[in-house]
């Protein structure tokens, strides 16, 4: 099993959701690929935000070795689950879905913690401190379940 988390820049919401899934497999011992990558390519190869950076530390769950990269079309072939962060993002990933299979991968990770209300990890970029906090209880949230399907062998 591998899972991909996808947000605009992966430099804030999308390593977050990678590295609070990343330490619940490890923590777990279960044996699933987390990765994360961006639709632009504005951020590639920088480290995550350093106010995502510093929020993640002050939690718990450090993000400071993830990378951004940019996603791409072999992802749908590299991965199993590939959870967007918005709307936006969601679309933008299907737009380079080659066929059913591909686009049946594609889920809002919001979904998850709040069934079928398609709910948006707000973009934290252009706002203040609280906005990374509340990133990042939305993932850790959201990540619970995600994890406890994978445990039980929903997923
Ligand atoms: P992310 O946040 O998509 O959660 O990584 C953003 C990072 C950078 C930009 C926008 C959103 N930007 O416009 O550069």
């Amino acid at each position: 099993m591998k899972i991909l988390m996808v947000c605009l820049g992966n430099i804030c919401r999308s390593p977050m959701a990678d590295g609070l899934l990343r330490k619940k497999v490890e923590e777990n011992g279960l044996n699933i690929v987390v990765d994360s990558a961006g639709t632009s390519a504005y951020h590639v190869g920088e480290a995550p935000d350093s106010r995502m950076r510093k929020t993640a530390h002050e939690m718990g769950t450090p993000i400071d070795s993830l990378r951004a990269r940019q996603f791409r079309q072999a992802d749908f072939d590299d991965f199993d689950l590939i959870y967007a962060m918005d709307k936006s993002n969601y679309n933008n990933i299907l737009q380079l879905a080659r066929n059913d299979e591909d686009k049946q991968k594609v889920k809002l990770i919001l979904n998850e913690s709040n069934p079928n209300m398609n709910l948006e990890v707000p973009d934290p970029w252009y706002g203040g401190e609280q906005g990374f906090y509340d990133v990042y209880n939305m993932l850790d949230e959201a990540t619970d379940v995600i994890i406890n399907k994978l445990i039980h062998g929903e997923r």
